[in-house]
């Protein structure tokens, strides 16, 4: 049988600092077959990020597994792309050679000259191709969070580890990017974490919503989200889209720690 995509087992992260330690994760599982796209919800601070950053291989864990596709992470995983909640493009490349920038920092520019096709291909089904010689700064927010789409793709990673990389946009743009994000990773197969304060959004992309307690980040509740794909807005509407929502809704108020700012109804 073929090694699941993510395999993550027992793995918790305890940060050493000046002010005392600070345990962020504890006894994290969860497996990933390829394919399978799940989100991860949960109050701010409860690890979500420093997760990621383990699957990713740039921190470790204190204990724990973390292997992908069968080998354990102990640098960046080659079959990984990570996309983080800024664009991070650099000012001073046009965006086609912003998307360029991996092959070129990995195989030089030669290799970079013999995938200025498949970035174009990239931008265009983003909707981008007339910026592909524009800068940065004359892109919007939105757009530029599409290159960085288009410059994690060209790599053609299998697992796409996305840190809330929609979080600063409008709904209606964020909503267009889902479905652009749903399509590209349904077209390809790939295996997705995104992280999302969002329930809609992490509801809309997933096969499985994943629902943290408050620090020290535990997994409290998973929601499997049986819609079928493509998914459409129109699912939005429908009464299961509410149902499902309703469920991680409820599960993120029972693991929130509100403190004192708890309002009651
Ligand atoms: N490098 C670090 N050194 C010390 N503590 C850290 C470090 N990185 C994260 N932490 C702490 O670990 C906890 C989890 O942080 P993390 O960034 O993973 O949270 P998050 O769930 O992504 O939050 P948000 O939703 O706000 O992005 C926080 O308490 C944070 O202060
Ligand atoms: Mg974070």
């Amino acid at each position: 049988m073929d090694s699941p995509a993510v395999n993550v087992e027992g793995v918790t992260k305890t940060f050493i600092t000046k002010s005392g330690d600070v345990t962020a994760l504890q006894d994290i599982s969860v497996t990933l077959v390829a394919g399978e796209f799940i989100s991860l919800i949960g109050p701010s601070g409860c690890g979500k990020s420093t997760l990621l950053n383990i699957i990713g291989g740039l921190t470790s864990a204190t204990s724990g597994k973390v292997l992908v596709h069968g080998a354990p992470v102990t640098a960046p995983p080659e079959e990984a792309g990570m996309m983080f909640q800024k664009p991070v493009l650099l000012e001073w490349r046009t965006i086609l050679n912003n998307v360029l920038l991996p092959i070129e920092l990995k195989s030089g520019k030669r290799e970079s000259a013999r995938h200025v096709n498949k970035a174009m291909e990239l931008l265009t089904a983003v909707g981008l191709a007339d910026f592909a010689g524009k800068y940065p700064h004359e892109l919007s927010g939105g757009m530029q969070q599409r290159a960085a789409i288009c410059r994690m793709l060209i790599s053609d990673p299998q697992l796409l580890l996305l840190d809330e990389p929609f979080g600063a946009l409008d709904e209606l743009t964020r909503e267009q990017l889902n479905l652009q994000l749903d399509r590209i990773v349904e077209g390809v197969h790939k295996t997705a974490i995104l992280v999302t304060h969002s329930i809609s959004e992490g509801t809309f992309l997933s096969d499985r919503v994943l629902v943290m307690s408050a620090r020290p980040g535990r997994v409290i509740g998973v929601v499997n989200v049986d819609l079928p794909r493509p998914r459409t807005l129109d699912m939005m509407q429908t009464g299961e889209f509410l149902d499902l929502t309703n469920r991680v809704r409820a599960l993120l108020e029972s693991g929130h720690d509100f403190g004192e700012e708890r309002i009651s109804a």
